[in-house]
């Protein structure tokens, strides 16, 4: 998902040669997916107000300095975006490879293997090569917190993106989730009382699991058994050879 559609005025602008007309107040990134781009993401996605927190969707944009965040930057008329230049895919590729420093590397026996966008997203970065080593990787002896019946929460996984507390307080509407410390030591917390999701004000609705772009908020019943069968076989009903189809 990307930022929202939104409703207005429209707005032509120009996204990689390419025109775009889209109403007034949506996102550079929401305009890019209309015509079929895909800048780098991971903390934005269309069901929770965008944050610009993780600086994968950064941009050049004719006449502006810096390379503001897609997400977060909103059209105007006449703009002239480029979302693929050599100095973005090594920007992008540097967020990134700060991101996978600090991560376990357990991939091949972690439960969110093949369906994690830290992992998508590092493969569509292009990193091949993390300079800084995995020593720096935080909250690695941090406890996974299994107080919740239904999901555990697993810091050491966590990029801070916030999805999860923007989906309890947009999604829910509750504000059992909040982001404590800075830097290396900012972490998800379940409120300041209890410390453990149990004791806290969430209500196991499960938005903050759907939110979650990587394995640090699992459902217990997928880390045990594996992920749900989300395709549908369908036969053709167009002649009688009975071709089947398999609709992800
Ligand atoms: Fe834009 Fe994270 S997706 S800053």
């Amino acid at each position: 998902g990307t930022p929202a559609v939104r409703e207005g005025a429209p707005v032509t602008l120009t996204i990689d040669g390419r025109q775009v007309t889209v109403p007034e107040g949506t996102s550079v990134m929401r305009a890019a997916a209309e015509i079929g781009g895909a800048i780098p993401k991971l903390c934005a996605t269309d069901t929770v107000a965008a944050y610009g927190s993780c600086r994968m969707c950064l941009v050049e944009i004719e006449g502006q300095r810096g390379t503001p965040a897609s997400c977060t930057t909103p059209v105007r008329p006449g703009m002239v975006v480029q979302t693929q230049t050599p100095r973005l895919e090594k920007l992008r590729r540097g967020v990134m490879e700060l991101y996978i420093s600090d991560h376990p590397l357990d991939c091949l026996t972690c439960s969110a293997n093949n369906d994690c966008e830290l992992q998508d997203t590092a493969a569509q970065v292009g990193l091949r090569d993390v300079r800084y080593g995995y020593a720096g990787a935080n909250h690695l002896d941090a406890p996974v917190d299994a107080s919740n019946p239904y999901f555990d929460f697993d810091p050491a996984k966590c990029i801070v993106c916030s999805r999860c507390v923007r989906a309890c307080e947009e999604v829910q509407g509750t504000f059992a989730l909040t982001i404590e410390g800075r830097g290396f030591d900012a972490k998800v917390s379940a409120g300041l009382a209890s410390d453990t999701f149990l004791g806290s004000e969430c209500v196991s609705c499960g938005a903050c699991v759907a939110a979650c772009p990587t394995a640090t908020l699992n459902e217990k019943a997928v880390k045990d058994i594996g992920k749900p069968e989300r395709a549908v076989i369908t036969t053709c009903a167009y002649c009688g050879v009975g071709c089947t189809f398999r609709a992800e």
